[in-house]
C-alpha cells in the first residue's frame, strides 16, 4: 500500500474532499498546507501577519516563507505516519526542496493523485463551499450541506465563507494554478508518480480511484 502520497489539482477540485476521506479510509494524516497558513493567520502570529494578505487576494505565500515554516507542520514523525499532502508542492522549487526532504530521511513519496476539473465546475464549487474555522472540515451549501445548517457536523462551530472564496479572486488563483502550479503534472509524470481521478463526477468515483490508487 502507498502510504506517502500528494493530491494535485487546481482550487476547488475537491482535494480537500478526497483526501480526508482518505485519511478515515487508511489513518494516514491528512495535511492541508492551505488550513495550516490559514490557522496562522488567525492566530494573529507573526507568520500569519506576514501572510495574511497572500491569503486573501488569492496569491501564493513566497517560496521563501512556504520553505522556512515547513518543518513546523511537515515533521519527520508526519513523513514516517504516511500522509496525504494537499496544497503542496505548489511551485517547482517547492517540489524540488520536498523531493530533497523526502531523500534526506530516505521517505520517498510513493504517489501523486491528480484531480483535473474545468473552470467553471470550479467557480460552482468554491462559491458555494462553507468551511469549519475550527477543524478544517468542508461543506457546500447544494451538493454537501451539514446536518443542521451552518454548523459542522463533526464539532458544531459555525461555518464560514473563506475570504478567497469570491469569484474574483479564484479567478486569479486559476490563473496562479495555471502557470504555477500545473507544470507539477508533467515533473511527476516523468517521476512515474501521476495517477490521474476523476474529480467532475460525484465523490464517490474520485475517493473509489483515489483508494484503488493507494491500494495498488
Ligand atoms: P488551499 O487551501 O490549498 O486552497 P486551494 O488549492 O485553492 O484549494 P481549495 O481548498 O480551494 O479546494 P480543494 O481542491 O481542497 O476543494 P474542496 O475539497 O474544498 O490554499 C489557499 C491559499 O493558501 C492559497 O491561495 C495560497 O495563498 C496559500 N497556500 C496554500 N498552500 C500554499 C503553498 N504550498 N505555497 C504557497 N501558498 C500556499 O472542494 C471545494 C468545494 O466543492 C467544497 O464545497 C466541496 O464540498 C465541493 N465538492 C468537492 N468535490 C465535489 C464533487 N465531486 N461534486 C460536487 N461538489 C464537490
Ligand atoms: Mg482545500
Amino acid at each position: 500500500m502507498k502510504r506517502r502520497v500528494v493530491m494535485l489539482g487546481p482550487p476547488g477540485c475537491g482535494k480537500g474532499t478526497i483526501a480526508t476521506k482518505l485519511e478515515n479510509h487508511f489513518g494516514l494524516k491528512h495535511i492541508s498546507s492551505g488550513h495550516w497558513l490559514r490557522r496562522e493567520v488567525q492566530s494573529g502570529s507573526e507568520f500569519g501577519r506576514e501572510i495574511q494578505e497572500f491569503l486573501d487576494h488569492g496569491q501564493l505565500v513566497p517560496d521563501r516563507l512556504v520553505l522556512a515554516a515547513l518543518e513546523h507542520w511537515l515533521t519527520k514523525a508526519v513523513l514516517q505516519q504516511g500522509y496525504i499532502l494537499d496544497g503542496f508542492p505548489r511551485t517547482r522549487a517547492q517540489a524540488v526542496a520536498f523531493d530533497t526532504l523526502c531523500l534526506e530521511y530516505a521517505l520517498p513519496l510513493e504517489l501523486v493523485l491528480y484531480c483535473s476539473c474545468p473552470d467553471e465546475v470550479i467557480l460552482d464549487r468554491i462559491t458555494g463551499r462553507r468551511v469549519c474555522p475550527s477543524c478544517g472540515r468542508t461543506y457546500h451549501v447544494r451538493h454537501f450541506p451539514p446536518r443542521f445548517s451552518g454548523k459542522c457536523d463533526v464539532c458544531h462551530t459555525f461555518l464560514e465563507q473563506r475570504s478567497d472564496d469570491t469569484e474574483s479572486v479564484v479567478r486569479d488563483r486559476l490563473k496562479i494554478y495555471k502557470q504555477e502550479t500545473e507544470p507539477l503534472v508533467e515533473f511527476y509524470q516523468s517521476q512515474g508518480k501521476l495517477v490521474l481521478l476523476d474529480a467532475v463526477a460525484g465523490t464517490s468515483t474520485a475517493i473509489g480511484q483515489g483508494i484503488n490508487a493507494l491500494m495498488s
